[in-house]
């Protein structure tokens, strides 16, 4: 552990951590550069609660940025993990809690076989490898301002922290690497008839996020996402469809649930990350089984992971999954729509033009119009500068937003009466504060 002998605020930790780390944090968007100040340093946390090393308490809205679908320390996740580790921690071996949690994956969504990795970001990695290898073409067709983890050919016009920091492009990615990239606005089927009008046999997949909410929520048009399985599927390209987000948080399968099983299609590929680990390092692809079988060692692609399939994390993940039934996904929903109302309410009695936007129960707030939201270039187009004083007049009131207005707000199923009272009463001093704001 951590010295405890004399007590540490998080202006201490941070600036140990300012010594030892590039900026004092481990992913980017913690730093709160974009909101200003410096991060809270988190203790503890249970139910929709975080506590921080000063004691503060706060409801928690960003849920680990999505994996904590039903809130922190759910017993039944604790007591699962509590049993596994006593037994060992990684065996590097096939165990069985990783096939149980690939079966409920393969039962929830439209994934006939699944491979396990630690992070969204590999997810995303291999799966645009195994669909080069199974189409045997290089070109990768991505929307601006999806993020799909730090991978060197998606970070071309990328969501999350890239978009907050304002960071352009990436130095350390090669010219060479991001030209296999083509880079379409979102929610354009013009766009997307043009490139595959012209590149359509070279394109190897098309990869979106199943609903963006990198760029604040952004969510499909009715048949965007049938109209690019369509289109992949006349052209002998692959859609990779990123639920890392999305996926066991908008329904229990995911945003799938909402539009592919409901107009009867599904994409070639999709990738899984955050709720299905509980909190652990947990992620996965999979799809249509004549793909996945072109994976090593039953195909010739290779993809590999010293901790993949890790025997605490698909424990962890597993009770996630089995504790996520109707009854807690109709909690997350009620409670979702009450917060978007609430903050709708308060920002509109303080005079603050602004737009909510949801895909399920994810939803964020753009700032200084209420016109609707479709692209990257619209999210950008928004007063994100109003969003600052919003943010740490809720801090201050005991509410912890994502620091920056280009990301979605988590609610969990453990957000009760008294969380969101908590949130109420923060709301109308925090819309004052975005009434107020200057631009920089
Ligand atoms: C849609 C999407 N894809 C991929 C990733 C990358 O996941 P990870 O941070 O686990 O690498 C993220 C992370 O926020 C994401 O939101």
């Amino acid at each position: 552990m951590y010295d405890v002998t004399s007590h540490q605020s998080s202006e201490d930790f941070f600036q140990r951590a300012l010594a030892v780390s590039p900026g004092g944090v481990n992913s980017p968007v913690r730093a709160f550069r974009a909101v200003g100040g410096g991060p809270v340093f988190m203790e503890s946390g249970v139910g929709p609660w975080l506590t921080d090393v000063d004691g503060n308490r706060y409801v928690d809205l960003v849920g680990s940025w999505g994996p904590m679908l039903l809130g922190h320390a759910h017993p039944a996740v604790i007591d699962a993990v509590t049993a596994a580790v006593a037994g060992g921690t990684s065996f590097g071996t096939p165990s069985p809690p990783e096939v149980a949690l690939a079966e409920e994956i393969v039962a929830r969504t439209p994934v006939d076989q699944v491979r396990l990795v630690s992070s969204g970001t590999e997810a995303t990695m291999s799966a645009i490898r195994l669909a080069r290898g199974f189409t045997g073409r290089d070109l990768v067709v991505k929307f601006s301002g999806c993020y799909h983890g730090h991978v060197d050919a998606l970070l071309a016009e990328a969501g999350s922290g890239v978009v907050t920091l304002g960071i352009p492009g990436t130095p350390g990615v090669p010219a060479h690497v991001t030209a296999d990239t083509i880079v379409l606005p979102y929610n354009d089927t013009a766009a997307v008839d043009a490139a595959f009008a012209e590149l359509g046999d070279r394109i190897a997949c098309v990869i979106t996020e199943a609903s963006p909410g990198n760029m604040g929520v952004v969510p499909p048009l009715p048949g965007f996402n049938q109209h690019l399985s369509d289109t992949c599927t006349r052209h002998g390209a692959l859609l990779i469809s990123d639920e890392v987000m999305t996926g066991f948080r908008v329904t229990r399968s995911g945003h799938w649930g909402l539009d592919g099983a409901v107009e009867g299609w599904r994409p070639d590929l999709l990738t899984f990350g955050k709720v299905m680990g509980g909190g652990f390092p947990a992620a996965a692809f999979g799809g249509r089984a004549d793909v996945m079988q072109h994976l090593a060692p039953a195909g010739p692609v290779y993809q590999a992971g010293t901790l993949s399939g890790n025997p605490i994390a698909t424990t962890a993940g597993l009770a996630t999954l089995r504790a996520a039934d109707e009854a807690a996904y109709a909690r997350i929903d009620a409670a979702s729509s009450h917060l978007q109302r609430l903050v709708a309410s308060a920002l509109t009695d303080a005079g603050v033009a602004h737009r909510v936007q949801a895909a399920g129960s994810m939803f964020s707030v753009f700032w200084g119009s209420a016109d609707p939201v479709v692209d990257f270039a619209g999210a950008q187009a928004q007063e994100a500068w109003r969003f600052g004083p919003f943010f740490h007049a809720m801090l201050d009131a005991g509410v912890y937003l994502p620091p920056s207005a280009f990301e979605c707000w988590f609610v969990s199923a453990a957000h009760d009466e008294e969380a969101l009272s908590r949130i109420e009463a923060a709301l109308p001093a925090a819309a004052q504060a975005a009434a107020a704001a200057q631009p920089a």
